[in-house]
């Protein structure tokens, strides 16, 4: 079978890294722009589900892992909930834009004692793939969930590069995947699971839904695969799926009309805390 870099057992153990080490780190010039690309990708699709799911006026939110805090605002600003505790372990993007209604805390949230209080949603995407114990983090957060609040948590899914033919891009995938297991820790193969997680924290009318975005030329996912190999650069080529040469021919292949491959999507799975 082709090695995808996805499975978890394939790829070896997890590296000792955390996020923001090794690999993206927030004090690299152009880090807050390329977490930007991903919310300019997703924002509207998670926004719409958190509208649907009646966020709004009345509610009290944290936003794990903010990020830039894009989330975060639009929840104010859009969403008209009463506040947003936005906690992120180095908080230097969401610090930069402060607005009403928003308290930025710099915690880790993996700490034993992370106990913000409790909310009415309790939002985190794009960060418990690249945790070491995603099912103890989905139970932890629901922990912080006020009675009748909602867990929604969004991560990575690679639908495609298991079953495609090697191609530059495919090949990318694979490596940056594999790599970012073995420096941080990163892993998506599991992420599939998320309901199956929130249902074993106890939670109810669970459900999850899969977006993904199409790589057209010079849009901002495209432009955010292409930056985020850029800074898993030395980690792709050190798994010996890719050399420097093939990374700049996928880089090519990407932002050319003639690329047809299909990004990995953002799963978004919620759950719903009984209210008594
Ligand atoms: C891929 S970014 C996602 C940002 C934002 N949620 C979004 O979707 O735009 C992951 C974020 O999680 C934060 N993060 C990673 N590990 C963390 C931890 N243990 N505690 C708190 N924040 C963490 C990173 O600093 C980064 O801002």
């Amino acid at each position: 079978m082709a090695d995808t870099g996805l499975s978890s057992e394939g790829a070896g153990s997890p590296g000792e890294g955390r996020y923001g080490e090794r690999v993206f780190r927030p004090d690299q010039g152009g880090e807050g722009d390329r977490i930007d690309l991903g919310a300019l990708t997703y924002d509207d699709t998670t926004m719409a589900r958190l509208r649907a799911l009646g966020v709004g006026p009345g509610w009290t939110c944290l936003d794990v892992g903010a990020g830039t805090g894009t989330i975060a605002r639009r929840l104010l600003a859009e969403a008209g909930v009463t506040e947003v505790l936005a906690v992120d372990r180095d908080v230097r993007f969401l610090a930069a834009r402060p607005v009403t209604g928003l308290t930025v805390l710099q915690a880790d949230v993996t700490a034993d004692d992370f106990a913000p209080g409790r909310f009415r949603l309790v939002h985190a995407r794009f960060v418990l793939m690249h945790l070491p114990s995603p099912q103890r983090m989905v139970a932890a957060l629901s922990r912080l969930l006020a009675p009748g609040g909602v867990l929604v948590v969004s991560d990575a899914v690679d639908l495609t590069t298991d079953s495609a033919p090697a191609t530059p891009y495919t090949r990318a995938m694979r490596a940056m995947w594999r790599g970012l297991r073995h420096t941080i820790g990163t892993d998506v193969s599991q992420v599939p699971r998320h309901p199956e997680l929130l249902r074993a924290a106890g939670l109810e009318s669970v459900a999850a839904e899969i977006h993904v975005p199409p790589l057209l030329p010079g849009s901002p996912i495209s432009r955010f695969w292409a930056d985020t190999w850029e800074r898993a650069r030395e980690a792709m080529v050190a798994t010996g799926l890719v050399d420097d040469g093939q990374l700049d021919e996928a880089v090519r292949y990407l932002a050319s009309p003639a690329c047809t491959g299909l990004s990995p999507g953002m799963l978004t799975a919620w759950g719903w805390k009984p209210a008594s």
